[in-house]
């Protein structure tokens, strides 16, 4: 039995960089709180809380003087207008990926292009960057939305910096066939995803089953799951280790793991490690062996 790690996989720089930020504020016992899930992971969430960092869901919740810390996925122009308006202190934990996204597309709308985010419509990164294009700006998130599209003559598209790299490409060439005229293209698709994407299909085909660790509700965990779906016949995503069984890896000489970029190394780790005391006997009459990419 062999358990093999992606080489690419677990958190990205821009989680790091917002988990440091609020790990820091929790230690300095700012009294603050952050303005929604400060990342897609429950655990995390529930781990900077126990540490007095909690997750309100308004500007409305703060009292003046508090400090409000801004996600990863970023917050539309009149969020640090409001903010401000309140007198609270604004620690910005915006990936400068996300940030970069937000920006092109306030400038594609500055300089006379229609703004296309293509993403997902209810993802909060989509719609702080929907906020910076501007009212006219608009969301496709299949072929199906290009109909929405009005007919212009100079379109701006943006990505969401965890879409599908393939879903993507298949959406342009729809939204320039159906929808003719100049397009600025900005890919803005972050390395960190495409890495991470890129990584689980080499492992997918290279493996029985695939074990994918990530929060339910993030998107670049699910994506990962759906690519790594095409590739492995044996699939399975998993919030933390508790829900691995023997079962699911019965015959399984290969095992693969990948996770999102807003998993903890803590939960890789715990995977593993439930992984290698398992009945496996039972079940196989091999040794195991692991195999960890930095
Ligand atoms: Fe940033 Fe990419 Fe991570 S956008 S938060 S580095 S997945």
């Amino acid at each position: 039995m062999e358990i093999k790690v992606a080489e690419h996989c677990g958190f990205c720089y821009g989680v790091k960089r917002a988990v440091a930020l609020a790990e820091k504020a929790a230690t300095d016992h700012v009294q603050g709180a952050t303005l929604g899930p400060l990342i897609h992971n429950p655990q995390l969430i529930a781990e900077l809380a126990s540490e007095g960092i909690a997750c309100k869901d308004s500007l409305e919740q703060f009292a003046p003087g508090e400090t409000v810390i801004f996600r990863s996925h970023g917050e539309g122009p009149e969020t640090y207008a409001q903010a401000e308006k309140q007198g609270l202190t604004i620690l910005d934990a915006t990936c400068p990926n996300v940030r970069l996204a937000q920006q092109k597309a306030a400038q594609a709308a500055a300089d006379g292009y229609f703004p296309v985010i293509v993403g997902e419509k209810n993802h909060p990164e989509v719609k702080s960057i929907l906020k910076w294009a501007g009212k006219n700006a608009i969301c496709v998130e299949c072929i199906k939305d290009i109909s929405y599209v009005p007919r212009q003559e100079r379109y701006g598209v943006i990505i969401q910096t965890t879409f599908e790299l393939q879903k993507f490409n298949d959406i342009l060439q729809a939204l320039q066939e159906q929808r003719p005229g100049e397009y600025r293209v900005e890919r803005t698709i972050c390395l960190a995803t495409a890495q991470r994407q890129q990584a689980a299909v080499k492992l997918a085909a290279e493996s029985d089953a695939v074990i994918v660790i990530g929060g339910r509700n993030s998107a670049n965990t699910r994506h990962l799951f759906e690519l790594v779906q095409q590739h492995c016949r044996q699939a399975y995503h998993i919030e933390t280790a508790s829900e691995l069984s023997s079962d699911m890896l019965r015959g399984c000489n290969k095992i693969g793991i990948t996770a999102g970029a807003s998993t903890p190394d803590r939960l890789i780790k715990e995977a593993i490690l439930v992984m290698e005391n398992m009945d496996f006997e039972s079940m196989l009459n091999e040794s195991m062996e692991v195999e960890v990419y930095p």
